[in-house]
């Protein structure tokens, strides 16, 4: 590769890099969130309730699920757990700290899970939740 190409190879991916930042809303760090890794069982999962005593938004991971889920504990103590797959063509979204983004086409979710910014036409699907003595039971 000769320097020419080298360089605007380079403002290529420098480019690329501002213009995902600038839809996102993200720094280059962008907001971080406490992720939870845990098994499914009889697709379920068991979640310390423990774990919303510091932050009320975890981002569950699966081991062997392709997406994530977002549970956000409520004022009320009630908790609203999101499959976080976009509803466009099911990519993996990303929490923004006002909702979620799609990094594939731009789509954004506010915190409930509806559409903001298409071309996402429907909500994210909530998943049904249930506390079970110390935990919170997500159902897949
Ligand atoms: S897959 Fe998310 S916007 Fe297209």
């Amino acid at each position: 590769m000769e320097r020419r190409e080298f360089i605007i190879e380079g403002c290529r991916i420098c480019l690329l890099t501002a213009a995902v930042a600038g839809i996102s809303g993200l720094s280059s760090c962008g907001p971080s969130y406490p992720v939870f890794k845990t098994e499914m069982v009889d697709n379920k999962l068991q979640v310390p309730l423990s774990l919303f005593d510091k932050n009320a938004l975890q981002v569950i991971s699966p081991r062997k699920f392709q997406y994530e889920i977002a549970v956000q504990k409520n004022s009320d103590d009630t908790y609203k757990a999101l499959l976080l797959r976009c509803t466009h063509q099911s990519n993996q979204l990303i929490p923004t700290g006002k909702g979620y983004l799609c990094s594939l086409h731009g789509s954004t979710f506010d915190k409930e899970g509806n559409v903001t910014k298409g071309p996402a036409e429907l909500k994210l699907k909530e998943l049904k939740t249930e506390v079970s003595g110390t935990n919170l039971i997500v159902f897949i």
